[in-house]
C-alpha cells in the first residue's frame, strides 16, 4: 500500500515493471504479487507493462506453479473479492486467470550457480535465504544490489534481514521487510557463479592478503587473470539464441535491443555484424561445426571496429551440450583508409560499373534487412501461436486426466452397479421362487384368500376368492367395500377395520348366496419387522362338514326315534336273500342285511354310519348313482335294475342289478332309502 504505488508512481506509459521472485516454490507468492500490483495499478490508473519471473530450483514446484490451479481450500488465504476477480473455478481447484497468468514467467533457476534476472524494479525473495548458510548469504545480498535497477526494493522474508548490508541497502519497513537499493555503492559486473560479485576496496585487500596467505590460489588466479586479459569476449547461448552467460567486455559488439527487455544476442548484435551473426548461428547449429568470419566491420560508438567472429557448437562439459559459444577477437579499429572513404582512382567506367554495384549491394541489404525484420515478426506471431496451443495442450492434458479419472471412478462404479445387479438379480430369483411356492401354496389349499391394505385396498386374492367375492385382476389397489360380496354378510368391512384397530383375529362362519358355508377368518397383516400393514381374510369352504354335522345330527335323531322300524325291518331283511342297504337322506348306512355282509365281507362297525360311496373301495362312487339315490327322498322316486361292473375287494370283478326306494316312517316323518342288490354276474 505504501512502496508499491511510490514505485509505479514515476514511471512512463510504456515502461515495463520487472519483478524477479526466486524460490517461488509452486507459485502462490508470485500470483500473489501479480494481483496486488494489477491492484495497484488500477488504483494509481497507470497502464505500465508487468513482467514477472518466478523461479525455483524446484522443477515440479515451477510445473506445478505454471498450471495455475490451486485447491479449493486456498479460500481460507485469498478473500472473496480476489478469488472473484482473479480466479475461475473449475469443480474442485481455482485457476488464475489468463490475463494475470501472462503476467508472470516461470523457470527453474538455482540461485546460487545460474545467472540472475536483471534491471529490476523489485525483488521477492522470501524465506528461502534462512535456509542457506551465512557464507552464501553474504554473497547473495552484493548480487540482488546487481540486479536492482537504482531505487528498486527488495522484499525478504519475516525472520530474513539485510542487516549487515547497510553499504547496499536502506530498510524502508522494519516489520515487513522492505529494502532499497542504496547507490553508495559501486556496482562491478557480474561474473557468476558469484563469489566475485561486488569487490570493495576493502574486499580486494581481503583478497591480496589471502594470496599471501594460500599460495594453492595462485594458479587458479593466474588463470583467471589471463582469461580477463588475453582471452578474446565471448557469450554463451542456448539454441534459441538467448544469452546464457557473457566472458568479458562484449560492449563493442553488443547493445540492448530496442523494445522489450529480451537477451535474443541477434537482436542486440550492432551494426554490421546481425547478418553474419545470424547466419554463423544457423550454419554451425546446423553443421554442427565450427563457423567463422574474419574482418566484419563493426559499428560502435561512431567508429567502426574490426572483428573476427566464431561461433562454436559446444559438446563438453554435458551440461552444456547443445549451446553455442560466440566469440569475439578484436582486430582493432578500422583505419579510415580501410573504410573506403579515400577515393581510389579507377577509371571511369569501372567507377560507374562499382556505383551501380554499391547501390544494388545497399538496395539488397535493405530489402534482407525487410524480409529479416518481417521474418522475426511471424516468428514473435508463431512463438506467440506457439505459447497459445502450449497452454491450450496444457489444458487438453489436464482435461484429459480429469476425463481419465472420470473414466476409472465410472468403471469402479460399474463394476459396483454389476455386483449389486447380480445380487438383485439372485434376489428377484429367489423372490420369483417364493412367490411361485406361496401361489401354488395358496391354490392348493383351495382356501380363498384376500390381503388387504391399512385403506382396505385389495393387494392380493387367490383364485378360490371370486367364489366368495367377485373378484377380477382389475380389482387389485380398490377398496373392498366398492366390490360385489356373494356373502349374506353384511359387517365385512366393519370386522376388517375392528380386528386391523384391535389386532384381534377373528372367525366367523358365513354363508354364500348359493347356500355353502365358509369360515371366514380376518387376521391382521404383519411384515417381518411386526409392522400392521392391513388384514388378511380367509374362507374355508367348510360346506361338507356343515353336512355331516347336519346329518350326524339327523341320524341321531333318527336312530332314537325310529327304533321300532329299525327292529322291523332288520327282522324282514334278514329273511331275504338279496343283500340289502338301508340309508338316511344323506345316504349315511342306517343298517345292512347278514347276507349284505356276507356278501361284500362287511362288518356292521366297518359300514354303519358311514357313507355308501365310501364303501367296498368307492364301488358304488358312481355319480349317476349317487344321482338317483339323492333325488329318491326329496322326489320320492325310485329306480330299478341300475347296472354297475366294479372289481369288488375280495370278489373280483362283478355285475350287479341295484333298485332303490324310499320308506316313511310316519311317525317322525323320517325318511330313508331301502337299497337291494342283486348279483347278475354271469347271467346273460
Ligand atoms: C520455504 S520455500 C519459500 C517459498 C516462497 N518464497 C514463500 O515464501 O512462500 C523455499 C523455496 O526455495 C527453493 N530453493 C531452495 N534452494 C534454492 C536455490 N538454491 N535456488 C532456487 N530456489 C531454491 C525451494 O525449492 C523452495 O521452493
Amino acid at each position: 500500500r505504501t512502496w508499491l504505488p511510490k514505485l509505479l508512481g514515476d514511471k512512463p506509459k510504456d515502461y515495463t515493471v520487472r519483478i524477479w521472485i526466486p524460490g517461488c516454490s509452486t507459485g502462490e507468492e508470485v500470483y500473489s504479487v501479480a494481483m496486488v500490483l494489477r491492484e495497484c495499478l488500477v488504483q494509481c490508473r497507470r497502464d505500465c507493462q508487468v513482467q514477472i519471473f518466478g523461479t525455483d530450483i524446484d522443477e515440479r514446484a515451477i510445473e506445478t506453479a505454471r498450471t495455475g490451479a490451486y485447491p479449493s481450500n486456498i479460500v481460507a488465504d485469498v478473500s472473496p473479492q480476489r478469488l472473484k476477480r482473479f480466479f475461475t473455478k473449475q469443480g474442485d481447484v481455482y485457476r488464475i486467470r489468463k490475463d494475470i497468468r501472462e503476467m508472470v514467467i516461470f523457470a527453474s533457476q538455482n540461485l546460487i550457480k545460474d545467472p540472475p534476472f536483471t534491471k529490476l524494479d523489485l525483488l521477492c525473495c522470501r524465506n528461502l535465504l534462512i535456509y542457506l548458510d551465512p557464507e552464501l548469504q553474504k554473497k547473495l545480498f552484493p548480487l540482488f544490489h546487481y540486479t536492482l535497477k537504482p531505487g528498486g526494493l527488495l522484499f525478504l522474508g519475516s525472520s530474513e534481514s539485510a542487516g549487515g548490508f547497510q553499504d547496499y541497502f536502506a530498510v524502508l519497513d522494519k516489520k515487513w521487510k522492505i529494502c532499497q537499493r542504496k547507490e553508495t555503492v559501486a556496482t562491478a559486473v557480474v561474473d557468476f557463479p558469484p563469489p566475485g560479485l561486488t569487490r570493495t576496496s576493502n574486499e580486494k585487500e581481503a583478497a591480496t592478503e589471502a594470496r599471501k596467505v594460500r599460495p594453492g590460489v595462485l594458479p587458479e588466479l593466474v588463470t583467471r587473470l589471463l582469461l580477463d586479459e588475453y582471452s578474446p569476449a565471448c557469450v554463451v547461448i542456448n539454441e534459441k539464441a538467448e544469452i546464457h552467460y557473457i566472458h568479458g567486455r562484449t560492449g563493442k559488439y553488443l547493445e540492448p535491443a530496442v523494445g522489450q527487455a529480451n537477451l535474443n544476442i541477434v537482436d542486440m548484435a550492432r551494426e554490421g555484424l546481425k547478418f553474419e551473426l545470424s547466419a554463423a548461428i544457423r550454419k554451425a547449429r546446423r553443421q554442427e561445426k565450427d563457423v567463422s568470419y574474419r574482418d566484419l566491420q563493426v559499428r560502435s560508438n561512431g567508429g567502426h571496429q574490426r572483428v573476427n567472429l566464431t561461433v562454436k557448437p559446444l559438446r563438453e562439459p554435458e551440461n552444456l551440450r547443445g549451446m553455442l559459444l560466440v566469440v569475439f577477437e578484436d582486430m582493432g579499429p578500422l583505419r579510415s583508409a580501410e573504410t573506403g572513404k579515400t577515393p581510389i582512382r579507377l577509371p571511369a567506367l569501372q567507377r560507374q560499373r562499382v556505383n551501380e554495384l554499391e547501390q544494388e549491394l545497399k538496395y539488397t541489404r535493405e530489402h534482407l534487412q525487410t524480409t529479416v525484420e518481417e521474418l522475426e515478426t511471424s516468428n514473435e506471431e508463431l512463438k506467440s501461436t506457439n505459447e497459445e496451443l502450449q497452454s491450450t495442450n496444457e489444458e487438453l492434458q489436464s482435461t484429459n486426466e480429469e476425463l481419465e479419472t472420470s473414466k476409472e471412478e465410472m468403471h469402479s462404479l460399474n463394476e459396483e452397479l454389476t455386483t449389486v445387479n447380480a445380487e438383485l438379480q439372485s434376489k428377484l430369483e429367489q423372490l420369483t421362487h417364493a412367490r411361485d411356492d406361496m401361489k401354488n401354496l395358496l391354490d392348493s389349499t383351495r382356501i380363498a384368500t384376500i390381503f388387504l391394505d391399512n385403506n382396505l385396498c385389495v393387494k392380493r386374492f387367490t383364485s378360490e376368492a371370486n367364489r366368495v367375492i367377485n373378484l377380477i385382476p382389475s380389482d387389485l389397489g380398490r377398496p373392498i367395500s366398492h366390490i360385489v360380496s356373494n356373502l349374506k354378510h353384511e359387517a365385512l368391512v366393519e370386522e376388517v377395520e375392528q380386528v386391523i384397530n384391535t389386532l384381534v383375529p377373528r372367525e366367523t362362519k358365513v354363508q354364500s348366496k348359493d347356500e355353502r358355508w365358509y369360515l371366514m377368518r380376518i387376521m391382521p397383516y404383519r411384515t417381518v419387522e411386526n409392522v400392521i400393514e392391513g388384514a388378511v381374510i380367509t374362507f374355508v369352504d367348510i360346506q361338507l362338514l356343515q353336512e355331516q354335522i347336519r346329518s350326524a345330527e339327523q341320524f341321531r335323531k333318527l336312530s332314537a326315534a325310529a327304533a321300532p322300524l329299525f327292529q322291523f325291518i332288520e327282522g324282514a331283511m334278514e329273511t331275504t336273500r338279496e343283500p340289502l342297504l338301508v340309508l338316511d337322506a344323506t345316504l349315511r348306512v342306517i343298517m345292512a342285511s347278514r347276507r349284505f355282509y356276507q356278501t361284500f365281507q362287511a362288518d356292521s362297525a366297518g359300514i354303519e354310519g358311514r357313507f355308501i360311496y365310501e364303501l367296498s373301495a368307492g364301488a358304488w362312487n358312481i355319480p349317476r348313482l349317487r344321482e338317483l339315490l339323492e333325488e329318491i327322498i326329496p322326489r320320492n322316486s325310485h329306480f330299478e335294475d341300475f347296472e354297475l361292473e366294479h372289481d369288488f375287494p375280495g370278489m373280483g370283478r362283478k355285475r350287479m342289478l341295484l333298485n332303490a326306494r324310499r320308506i316313511v316312517y310316519e311317525k317322525d316323518a323320517v325318511s330313508m332309502v331301502l337299497l337291494a342288490i342283486e348279483d347278475v354276474t354271469g347271467s346273460a
